[in-house]
């Protein structure tokens, strides 16, 4: 579609694109809603979720924005950007986290094997043996 009639069918279709706006608020206060309840098996999810919708959302705006030739165009585009960039910079902060939550679970489980089961049980021994001296003494 060419310029022109892009710009007859927003014309055509403000109302449309005004209730679209509205939706995209109400789904950024969903969002936002979810992500306060969000477990970290869900948090990735709704972020992807998060990303995908507002691609499309601005996508779509930025069309709007092009046909009209608003004068605020670049650095609007750049706000949509920075938005997006950002998400996915919270998705690969999530990703991080569960790196580490794992690092952090292999760790504890060496620990067990390693000294609550190993070296714990070393001492055990050195202090029974204390123990026992210390009765024979008296
Ligand atoms: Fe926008």
């Amino acid at each position: 579609m060419d310029k022109k009639a892009w710009k007859k069918r927003y014309k055509d279709n403000l109302e449309e694109f005004e209730e679209l706006q509205k939706r995209s608020i109400r789904n950024a206060n969903r969002f936002a809603g979810r992500l306060e309840k969000a477990n970290t098996d869900t948090l990735l999810d709704i972020l992807m979720e998060v990303t995908d919708y507002f691609n499309a959302y601005f996508k779509h705006e930025e069309n709007m924005l092009r046909v009209f030739d608003y004068p605020e165009y670049k650095a609007h585009r750049e706000a949509h950007r920075s938005f997006i960039n950002n998400m996915i910079s919270f998705r690969r902060g999530h990703d991080e986290s569960r790196k580490l939550a794992k690092a952090v679970a292999r760790y504890l489980r060496s620990w067990v094997t390693h000294h609550l089961k190993g070296s714990d049980k070393s001492y055990e021994a050195f202090i029974r043996v204390q123990l026992f001296a210390k009765t024979k003494r008296r």
